[in-house]
């Protein structure tokens, strides 16, 4: 089992979207320009979602417009084709896009972000990913509440294995496992794993782990012994999600590269860029 690890900064969108106070595009873009010059190969920097569900990711087109070239993936959150067109129209020449869609394994909180039950989110995405696929843009899938709902309570692993099956019934596109209030442990995370990896390959799942209860590493470093070799962080630690109530921020891009670079994992990422990034991220807080 190869000793790199992956990591997926979701900061400029998972951690700013928590955001209260509207934080300029300038300001945004400055991290993002620096997050791409430290060796990360994915970056998530904004959503194509309703402006009034998300008024923090309403200016995601400007971002894309204003960021600098990088080698890095650029991510955005696309909920259904109004989203999709939302991208096509602010996508720029020369970058490599990566499009994620999202659904939950929980009922209670597809109605809270989304506004529509398991099977219709799924139903919506149908055509953002066919799009995609002609258009030559990856895309990745985001399942949440994999351990627990802040509406339903604890989620079945068998229902995270079903809505992954749902997303890869579409196309075979890699999946980030979303521990959406951070109420994982690396008991509850192993469960859902191994439903989850019964049915699909480890090199296709990341892990997506908030730090509720500060069991955001343990939970990562299980999910490394089970197979996982993707992780999403957020630099500075922020985050949340503005339909999860109490859900924290994600776990530090900071410090998941301090614990693995000390266990002599290798991610490619500078750490001292990153240090200086999530300087720049704290101070955006409200
Ligand atoms: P809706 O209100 O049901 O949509 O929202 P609708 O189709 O009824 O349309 C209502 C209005 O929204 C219309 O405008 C549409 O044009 C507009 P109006 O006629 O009233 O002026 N609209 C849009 N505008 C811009 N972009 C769009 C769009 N779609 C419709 N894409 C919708 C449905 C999906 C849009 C809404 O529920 C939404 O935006 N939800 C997103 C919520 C969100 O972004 N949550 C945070 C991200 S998920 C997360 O953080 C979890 C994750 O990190 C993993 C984890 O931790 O588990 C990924
Ligand atoms: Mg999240």
């Amino acid at each position: 089992m190869t000793d790199f690890v992956t990591l997926h900064e979701v900061g400029p969108r998972d951690g700013l979207q928590n955001e209260h106070n509207l934080i300029a595009t300038a300001d945004k873009v400055r991290l993002i320009n620096l997050l791409g010059t430290s060796g990360l190969r994915h970056i998530e920097v904004g959503s194509f979602v309703s402006p009034k569900w998300v008024p923090q990711m309403a200016d995601t087109a400007q971002v894309l417009a204003q960021i600098a070239p990088t080698d890095a993936q650029i991510a955005v959150l696309v909920p259904n084709m109004k989203g999709w067109d939302g991208f096509c129209a602010a996508r720029q020449p020369k970058t490599d896009y990566q499009v994620a869609v999202f659904i939950s394994a929980s009922e209670g909180f597809s109605q809270s972000n989304l506004g529509c039950s398991i099977a219709e989110s799924v139903d919506r995405l149908a055509p953002v990913i066919a799009a995609a696929q002609l258009a030559g843009v990856a895309v990745r899938g985001y399942v949440s509440c994999v351990t627990d709902c802040p509406f339903d309570g604890p989620t079945a692993p068998a229902a995270v294995a079903r809505t992954v099956g749902m997303l890869r019934n579409l196309a075979l596109m890699p999946v980030s496992l979303g521990d959406t209030i951070g109420h994982g442990t690396p008991h509850t995370v192993a469960a859902m794993l191994r439903a989850v990896l019964a049915e699909t390959p480890a090199e296709d799942l990341a892990g997506h782990f908030h730090d509720t209860s500060g069991r955001a590493i343990d939970n990562i470093y299980l999910s490394l012994d089970m197979g996982l070799r993707a992780f999403d962080t957020s630099v500075g630690g922020l985050g949340g999600c503005p339909y999860a109530p109490a859900a924290p921020g994600n776990v530090a891009t900071e410090a998941v590269l301090a614990r693995l670079h000390a266990d002599g994992l290798h991610t490619g990422v500078d750490a001292d860029v990153i240090a200086q990034a999530a300087e720049l991220a704290k101070g955006m807080r409200s």
